[in-house]
């Protein structure tokens, strides 16, 4: 047999089995005994296309950004509804490669530079922020409203100077930010907005989903996120000069822009002059930013594309959860603030959030300690206040010994955060977590609280 025909054969046969180890793998789920089997606040929730895809991908052996990567990028671009998606190896490379555009020679006077200040918020997850610090930027935190856990926009004046020149801020736990009200400051001042999407994939503010608004957006796929890849993410933009400095700073920083394995796309490989360079240098090694690499890889991708094709589903799922825990735990506001969608928005939820009362007659870590003693996950709202975080206050500490200027700004109390801090915590709403599963978390919380209040 002619050996492409044999190999093709195999392929055929060998994906065969893949989906029948899923097929397997999903009839033998075990059966959920409360108190003793994990819920679990995320987890991966795959299937035969997508370890198919895996292992297609897998015999191809390409390895690096291939077909399944443009596949991908194509695919989210259409979902999103923005011009470009360009595939990073996690959300956190996803935000240090946005805010890096910003700072790209590509943008010529608008580049932001060092010492210029990006407004966010210190309730949320480190690596939002940290590209910021990490590129000479200043984070000026502003605080969070409660109970939808985003920027308090009513802050965002106050908290401008003449350095201010970004917006970086997440949808949190998928609720929408205001993002009239922030995107209207941003136009007001000539600021860029980057929007960290890595937790509202599918969430919409009036009608339009998130992700979409700021010049750049960014998505994470970890195994806990909407979709997954194990490891990934995206910068998603439809400006082509920041789509140029984002695929440049993932790619090394380097001038050309061929896909991989491609050679002389600009029809031009050795004829440009730049830099100081002779004059016809291969374009391929002309480097007119100092990039990453940070390009997921094509088994990564394969997964993705499966992932996409269920995204919709996905997040249908998380709402019904959400929705379910909303009406089930409605009465217990006496102790617990419950929270609210953000007005004008359908968020996509990644968990649900509560804070404990202040004078409840419970604390949040007894609260969470029980949840935990009944085999039922918690996370807190990630970094709670990043400002009182070691990697911060060693920050602050290094800059007093050293009399540089303060790593960054703090506008206002920061109130809110600080309750996030002491009092939040959220249980998760996985298309994963079944029926049964929810009803025991709401079962549980409902008990311990209406327990508690009872004594
Ligand atoms: C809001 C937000 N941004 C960024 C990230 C980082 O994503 P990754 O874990 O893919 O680096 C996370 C992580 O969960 C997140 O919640």
């Amino acid at each position: 047999m002619d050996p492409k025909e044999q190999e093709k054969r195999l392929t055929a046969e060998i994906l065969e089995r893949v989906r029948e180890i899923a097929r397997l793998r999903s009839e033998a789920e075990p059966e959920f005994v409360p108190g003793k089997s994990p819920v679990r606040y995320a987890g991966r929730v795959y299937g035969e296309a997508e370890m198919s895809n895996l292992a297609e991908s897998a015999i191809e052996f390409w390895l690096t950004s291939g077909r399944w990567h443009r596949r991908l990028e194509e695919g989210l671009a259409a979902w999103y509804g923005v011009t470009h998606a360009r595939l990073v190896t996690s959300g956190s490379s996803a935000n240090l490669v946005a805010v890096a555009a910003l700072t790209s020679p590509y943008l010529g006077d608008r580049r932001l530079r060092a010492g210029d200040e990006v407004i966010t918020v210190a309730a949320g997850f480190p690596t939002t922020v940290a590209p910021v610090v990490q590129l000479g930027l200043v984070p000026v935190f502003v605080d969070v409203a409660i109970p939808t856990y985003n920027i308090d926009v009513s802050r965002l004046e106050a908290a401008r100077s003449e350095r201010t020149r970004a917006v970086v801020v997440a949808h949190t736990l998928g609720n929408p930010f205001d993002l009239g009200a922030v995107s209207e400051f941003c136009r007001r001042h000539g600021l860029f907005l980057v929007e960290d999407n890595c937790d509202a994939a599918g969430s919409r503010y009036r009608g339009r989903k998130t992700g979409t608004f700021g010049d750049l957006a960014t998505l994470s796929f970890y195994p806990p996120h909407h979709m997954t890849t194990g490891e990934g993410g995206a910068v998603l933009t439809s400006d082509d000069t920041l789509l140029r400095a984002v695929e440049s700073l993932r790619d090394w920083g380097r001038d050309c822009w061929c896909a991989s394995g491609v050679d002389n796309t600009c029809k031009r490989r050795f004829e440009w002059e730049l830099g100081e360079l002779p004059k016809g240098y291969d374009h391929k090694y002309v480097y007119s930013q100092l990039g990453f690499n940070l390009k997921m890889t094509d088994l990564q991708a394969a997964v993705g594309v499966a992932q996409l094709d269920r995204l919709d589903g996905f997040v249908a799922a998380r709402r019904a959860n959400w929705d379910f825990f909303r009406g089930a735990l409605a009465d217990l506001s006496e102790a617990l603030v419950l929270p609210e969608p953000t007005a004008e928005s359908e968020p996509s939820w990644f968990g649900f959030t509560l804070t404990v009362r202040d004078g409840a007659p419970f604390g949040r870590d007894e609260l969470v300690r029980h949840l935990e003693g009944r085999k039922i996950q918690t996370r807190m709202l990630f970094a709670g206040n990043l400002v009182r975080q070691p990697a911060m206050t060693d920050l602050v500490a290094e800059a007093r010994r050293t009399g540089r200027p303060a790593p960054f700004r703090v506008s206002g109390a920061l109130a809110h955060t600080d309750v996030v801090m002491n009092r939040t915590f959220w249980v998760g709403v996985y298309p994963g977590l079944t029926a049964p599963m929810r009803a025991f978390v709401a079962e549980e919380l409902s008990s311990f609280v209406r327990g508690r209040l009872r004594r």
